[in-house]
């Protein structure tokens, strides 16, 4: 899908469907008025003479946000269709309901025949949030409801969706000089979210570490980034002992990825993105229950949302340095495999009882940390589907984020906040090591049940002393389960927007 921004005429306008905004007004005893209509809106109805209005008079446009109403060829207008959108009362319009509203419209034009549109209802806002954030929205909004992941369907297709270009309409004024910039970034971070989705919802069988390693040379063609790809000997040989042992019940070869974008000069220091790539956790010989254990092959979506991220940021030539450092692996039982009490060396020195084989993510994340210390990082950030805990804690809304640098965790709530990808922060209190003791090594790797969220974070913490670090445990906000089963993309939208923060505060 196409987009562009520019000034338009409404009634002049030549496109397939011309989208406009309808909105309640209350009335001054606070009960639901007339339906409005946004600035275009008003300026298309008076060249048809009232038309728009009427349909609205007539009450076929339900005030509930994300509603709409098709009219054909509407007199006096040169678009084809007029596709109206309910934003409901201004007075409530917060991002949740704008959102509503932008998925609303997209999913009517799914089902349209066109193939233009242009959307003139920017003049709606969101009290507190920029022009520009309401078309960085849009263009997320029919991105992702134009998504499709049926690649591996041979029959009952849903038809391709015929929209090809979308316009943003500015209207009334010019288009703002940083509108462009906006769109730029707005699509290269769908880009980036669709390539998560993708990784995310191939399955295991071919989605493997070898798979993830090559997706991630492809990119590097694509955008000439530099990569590396270690092998199981290589991480013999370097000591990761954690990494290493968590692979080897399984008969795929681990992978540890490592791409690098540069977007600035090359002394300065680069943002690096750790992501738990395990392609499928079975549990290993702690093995998970029967139940929904197809959903694990989703436990490489923070693999995936670092490639995505690094697409999205190479896309847009983002002015900043940015690392990918990817441990993959599968997680499953076998003679070979690591058992209950077996005590295995990390990368850093530190030795560790592996208790359960099911705290995989741990073990490999310990040691891609470690690992990460080599390029100089200004900050790191990992991202892993990490505790089954952190989705009691925090549901499918908000991600987990735990830091070891107060500031570094205000960036990405304020990064999440912004591009409504949103993390809360848990404490990461010395207090909790203490449920990580062993017997007989350093540490255990699991730290029962209470806390289990904060326990896995803070084990991590044990690799991170030196550098400032974050982790987000997304777990509960990486894929959808039941009917809508499938990857989110989640948390690219944050890594992306944390980025271009963190690399130029004053935007
Ligand atoms: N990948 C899982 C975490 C997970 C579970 C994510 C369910 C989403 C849904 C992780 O490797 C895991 O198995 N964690 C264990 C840790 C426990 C053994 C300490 C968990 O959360 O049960
Ligand atoms: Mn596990
Ligand atoms: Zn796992």
């Amino acid at each position: 899908m196409q987009f562009g921004i520019g000034h338009i005429v409404p009634e002049d306008h030549a496109t397939g469907c011309l989208v406009l905004g309808s909105y309640a007004k209350r009335t001054r005893a606070g009960k639901a008025g007339a339906m409005q209509l946004s600035r275009a809106g008003e300026r298309a109805d008076r060249a048809a003479k009232g038309a728009i209005t009427r349909a609205l008079a007539r009450g076929d446009l339900p005030h509930r946000v994300g509603a709409t109403l098709l009219l054909h060829a509407v007199s006096g207008l040169k678009a084809q269709r007029v596709l109206l959108v309910s934003f409901g009362d201004l007075k409530e319009l917060g991002v949740a309901k704008y959102r509503d509203a932008l998925r609303g419209a997209a999913t009517a034009l799914k089902d349209l025949a066109c193939a233009d549109a242009t959307l003139a209802f920017l003049d709606l806002h969101v009290p507190g949030r920029s022009p520009a954030w309401h078309v960085g929205q849009a263009v997320m909004a029919l991105r992702d409801a134009f998504y499709r992941f049926d690649q591996l369907k041979t029959r009952k297709k849903a038809p391709a969706p015929a929209l090809v270009r979308v316009t943003l309409a500015q209207f009334p004024g010019p288009v703002a000089p940083e509108a462009q910039r906006t769109l730029k970034e707005a699509v290269a971070t769908a880009d980036g979210v669709a390539f998560a989705r993708t990784l995310g919802n191939l399955p295991s069988n071919i989605c493997t570490p070898s798979y993830l390693a090559d997706e991630a040379r492809k990119l590097a063609k694509q955008f000439k980034l530099d990569i590396e790809v270690l092998e199981r000997r290589d991480m013999d040989k370097l000591g990761m002992g954690a990494l290493v042992s968590v692979t080897r019940g399984s008969r795929e070869a681990p992978k540890l990825i490592v791409l690098k974008y540069r977007g600035a000069e090359r002394k300065a220091r680069p943002i690096v993105f750790v992501g738990k790539g395990i392609t499928f956790d079975t549990g290993g010989i702690s093995l998970k229950p029967a139940g929904e254990m197809d959903e694990m092959k989703f436990d490489m979506s923070g693999a995936g949302s670092v490639l995505g991220a690094l697409r999205a940021l190479a896309g847009m030539r983002a002015p900043l340095n940015a690392i990918g450092v990817i441990p993959a692996c599968e997680n499953m039982p076998g003679g070979g495999a690591s058992k209950p009490g077996d005590i295995v060396t990390t990368l850093s020195g530190q030795t560790v009882e592996v208790l359960n084989t099911d705290a995989e993510g741990r073990l490999i994340l310990c040691d891609a940390l470690t690992y990460a210390e080599r390029f100089n990082p200004e900050v790191i950030v990992d991202i892993a589907t990490l505790t089954g805990a952190c989705v009691i804690a925090l549901g499918h809304i908000a991600a987990g984020v735990f830091a070891n640098d107060q500031k570094l965790a205000d960036e990405l709530l304020a990064a999440g906040e912004d591009a409504w990808d949103r993390c809360w922060q848990l404490p990461l209190w010395e207090d909790y090591q203490e449920q990580l003791r062993s017997n007989f090594a350093d540490m255990a790797n699991i730290g029962g049940r209470p806390a289990g969220s904060i326990t896995a974070a803070s084990f991590l913490a044990r690799f991170t002393r030196k550098q400032r670090w974050a982790h987000l445990d997304v777990a509960g906000t990486a894929w959808k389960s039941g009917r809508e089963k499938g990857s989110t993309g989640r948390p690219v939208p944050l890594l992306v927007k944390f980025a271009l923060r963190h690399a130029k505060p004053a935007r």
